[in-house]
């Protein structure tokens, strides 16, 4: 009898990890767009966050990135950051390790004193860690609608709303 893996290790990324990390962004969308966004947002010095789910054979079998997002106006003393892309390999998705890097992400967030974390993505996957799109209407800037989701995680960023922002270059071309 095989035994299940363990719960995936969760950690920060390293230049070591960048090929897997590529190839887990590409299966996992099935398209080479989302990796190459990682690499250039790595690369111009967007990324605050990108943790990397190593399974117990080492294998990178999940990565999460957020970026850096610019408030303006009463925005402008927040630290906003963006959550995307997810990514876990086909043959671990629905285990809970997506559901694992986000909670771990969005705690390393908190605990470096983030204060607005934003993503675009399923409006019936993201609530359950306290995304919510209601909030999101209040962040103005190129992504508007029920997918649209956003995560105070300070007073702060309560206080601050409305707000308008702006994402990091690399997701001016990104289609
Ligand atoms: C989205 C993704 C990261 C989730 O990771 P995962 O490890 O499979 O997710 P978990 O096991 O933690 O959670 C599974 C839950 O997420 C839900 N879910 C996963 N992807 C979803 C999606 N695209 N839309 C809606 N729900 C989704 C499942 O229905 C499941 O819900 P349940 O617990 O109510 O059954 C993974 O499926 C993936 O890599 N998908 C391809 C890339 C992608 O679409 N990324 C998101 C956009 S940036």
């Amino acid at each position: 009898m095989t035994h299940p893996a363990l719960e995936p290790e969760i950690r920060p990324a390293t230049p070591a990890d960048e090929a897997d990390i590529s190839m887990v962004i590409a299966t996992a969308f099935g398209d080479e767009a989302e990796a190459r966004l990682v690499d250039e947002l790595r690369s111009c010095g967007a990324l605050v966050l990108e943790q990397v789910a190593v399974d117990r054979d080492g294998r990178v079998v999940g990565h999460i990135a957020f970026s850096r997002v610019t408030g303006s106006g009463a925005g402008h003393r927040l630290a906003i950051s963006c959550l995307a892309p997810i990514s876990v390999s086909p043959d671990r998705q629905r285990g809970g390790i997506g559901s694992a890097l986000i909670r771990a992400g969005i705690a390393a967030l908190r605990e470096g004193g983030e204060d607005l974390v934003l993503v675009l993505g399923h409006p019936g996957y993201y609530p359950r860690f306290g995304f919510d799109p209601e909030l999101a209407k209040k962040v103005a800037g190129p992504y508007a609608g029920p997918a649209f989701q956003a995560l105070a995680l300070s007073e702060a960023a309560r206080a601050a709303l409305p707000i308008e922002v702006t994402f990091a270059t690399p997701f001016e071309a990104f289609e």
